[in-house]
């Protein structure tokens, strides 16, 4: 058998079931999941209008690309156009985030024939090497010098600092909430300003939501809040209800210049994948998805601040908008998370100090009570071992 390439540390954990907020290992212990398969699985796993949908297309058709017209089609067009910001009125279906980023960064180059990118201190937009050159952690960039000296870095939420946007840039790229970088919520002055800048320079301003969107942080897309309108937006992760998906979606005069042969995807739009949106966009409207993560989110925040404050001398600060909450610490993340999973909670980390929580919208107050007690322990257990 050969070896899985361990990227990532293994988690010590054999999940034999699956199923709404928990997982179950063989012994049938159950874990409240708020690791959410990177926060895919907002909508719950084996979500019911999915698997629905999912079970459907399998019996019709499950391979032909979206050049050929299929009813899945025509219906996952329908649903996102009852989703997605009317100014975007024209998506492509791709199978990742950091695909869809991908096509993002191409478009914007040569719509402006511009080369430069601009990003942000602790973005995160995915691991090809378009995507990682947007994204900021070196610890995921080293040795790979993804294009060098072509994207600015700037500070994130800082106004001032968007003046180095200039007539190089071709397109800024920014999360709404940055996710991996530790639950950063963008400012709706940044985000403003944001737009602003890139009107002035003529820069398109592209928004990814692929972790933030789909109704996370209590909204359908996390930066309509801020009133702003992206030129071109991704997401990815949950709008298929954990089923591989991702989309970009782009204003009337991105589309227009698109070419035969520009871009394309074997895989992208695949009709399982299509029903998948179909039965995420099903399950976000029918379930109001976004507002039970916005009651729920503040219902855990709240408690995990009163949990923060009684451990003053290990936690720094928790930062949360709606179901995307992350709790920095003045230790390291890791054996708290351990600890954590141990007590039948996942979670995950956020760069080495922040634990990050990306639960389910169908979490309740029994599971938040459940997750407030394990934080407790743990963190008890942290201050008595001096952990870090
Ligand atoms: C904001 C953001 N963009 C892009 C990506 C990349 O998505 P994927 O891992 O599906 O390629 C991620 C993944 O975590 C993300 O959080």
């Amino acid at each position: 058998m050969p070896a899985l390439l361990r990227f990532s540390a293994p988690r010590g954990l054999k999940v034999s079931r699956a199923e709404g907020q928990y997982v179950w290992d063989a012994s049938g212990r159950r874990y409240l999941d708020l690791h959410t398969g990177h926060g895919a699985a907002f909508l719950g796993h084996k979500n019911k209008y999915v698997v629905a949908r999912l079970r459907s297309q399998l019996e019709s058709i499950t391979c032909l690309p979206p050049i050929f017209d299929t009813d899945i089609l025509e219906m996952a067009l329908e649903s996102m156009g009852r989703i997605l910001p009317s100014h975007l009125g024209h998506l492509f279906f791709l199978n990742s985030g950091s695909e869809a980023v991908e096509l993002a960064l191409k478009l914007a180059r040569k719509r402006s024939g511009r080369r430069v990118f601009a990003s942000f201190t602790g973005a995160f937009h995915g691991r090809t090497m378009a995507a990682l050159s947007v994204t900021h952690n070196q610890r995921y960039r080293q040795g790979y010098d993804p294009f060098p000296g072509e994207t600015l870095f700037l500070p994130f939420n800082n106004v001032e600092a968007l003046r180095a946007i200039d007539e190089r840039v071709s397109a800024v790229i920014v999360e709404p909430v940055q996710g991996e970088g530790g639950i950063h919520i963008a400012t709706r002055e940044f985000m403003r300003a944001l737009e602003e800048r890139c009107r002035d320079v003529g820069a398109y301003l592209i928004v990814d939501e692929v972790q933030a969107g789909f109704g996370r942080t209590g909204r359908v897309w996390s930066h309509t809040e801020h009133g702003v309108k992206p030129d071109i937006m991704v997401a990815g992760k949950s709008i298929g209800g954990g089923f591989p998906v991702s989309v970009v979606a782009v204003s009337e005069e991105v589309a227009a210049g698109v070419e035969e042969g520009e871009h394309g995807s074997t895989h992208g739009g695949n009709p399982l994948a299509l029903a998948a949106v179909v039965g995420g966009v099903e399950a976000l409207e029918r379930e109001n998805a976004p507002e039970a993560a916005s009651r729920m989110g503040e219902i855990l925040a709240s408690q995990l601040r009163e949990v923060a404050s009684e451990f003053p001398s290990v936690v720094r600060e928790v930062r949360c908008k709606g179901l995307m909450i992350g709790v920095e610490l003045k230790v390291k993340a890791s054996p708290v998370i351990t600890a954590l999973q141990e007590a039948g909670v996942l979670a995950l980390r956020a760069g080495l100090i922040v634990v990050r929580f990306l639960p389910p919208y169908l979490i309740n107050e029994e599971d938040v009570g459940v997750s407030i007690s394990a934080l407790e322990k743990v963190l008890q257990q942290s201050v008595k071992g001096g952990a870090g």
